[in-house]
């Protein structure tokens, strides 16, 4: 991840506060403390038969390193993973196809967008993409432009958005900082807001992030891949 000088730190915080958006209020996520993001492709990987694993952003290859799928590409322009690009230029000239993609690339709205379109452009028949980062706790979490080094992003906006889609079924696991896990399917449960993607807070996220994001337990979810 990259590094944030501590005056880029103090800038972009004082400009999110001013320009932005001001909300102190914090959620309370109830995330395992045993079940990480490898815990969780470990379990559908006991479920399923995946022989192809995409990774976007790799980082130190903390999961990279723990995917025993037989095929694996980590894609990330700075470290880590096998091919060094960014994930845009990765989809402009890829041609294969995935059972499993994790993405956890640039954790930004317009970028988690594009990453979630062109996986599932690129995935095989039941397959399933999965997007880390999708519960923050707090606007410090969520605040683009980044100012601290834990951070999510304003992730959560992508999911809201295709949420609304007819043929793409989306809920997010209440595990390690939120899991979407995305398939191509009919949509169980179309999300309807009166808001504009763009001009949604982290207020509205605090209000609302149930509904928005379909929130299940690690339970829940591991029932519905029995
Ligand atoms: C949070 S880290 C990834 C952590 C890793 N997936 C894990 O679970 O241990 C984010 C990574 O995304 C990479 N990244 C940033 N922009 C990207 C982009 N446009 N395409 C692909 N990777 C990107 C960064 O270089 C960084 O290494």
């Amino acid at each position: 991840m990259e590094k944030l000088s501590k005056s880029k730190k103090i800038f972009n915080k004082i400009y999110h506060f001013l320009f932005i958006e001001r909300f102190n209020k914090k959620l309370n996520f109830n995330f395992p403390e045993n079940f990480f993001r490898w815990n969780l492709i470990e379990y559908l990987c006991s479920r399923r038969v995946f022989n192809n694993y995409l990774e976007i952003g790799c980082d130190n290859d903390e999961l990279f390193s723990k995917i025993k799928i037989k095929n694996k590409i980590g894609v990330d322009p700075v470290s880590g993973g096998n091919v060094k690009l960014t994930s845009d230029q990765f989809f402009l000239s890829n041609n294969k196809n995935f059972d499993l993609v994790f993405i956890d690339g640039l954790h930004e709205y317009q970028q988690v967008k594009k990453d979630i379109i062109n996986s599932l452009k690129n995935l095989n028949d039941n397959g399933i993409v999965l997007v880390h980062d999708c519960l923050p706790d707090s606007i410090s979490k969520q605040a683009v432009p980044r100012y601290r080094m834990s951070w999510n992003g304003d992730v959560w906006k992508a999911i809201v958005e295709l949420r609304s889609l007819e043929n793409v079924e989306i809920f997010t696991c209440e595990v390690d900082q939120g899991i979407a896990v995305i398939q191509n399917k009919k949509n169980t449960d179309k999300l309807e807001i009166d808001k504009n993607i763009k001009d949604l807070k982290f207020k509205d996220f605090y209000n609302n992030h149930k509904k928005y994001m379909r929130i299940i337990s690690k339970e829940e979810f591991e029932k519905k891949f029995m």
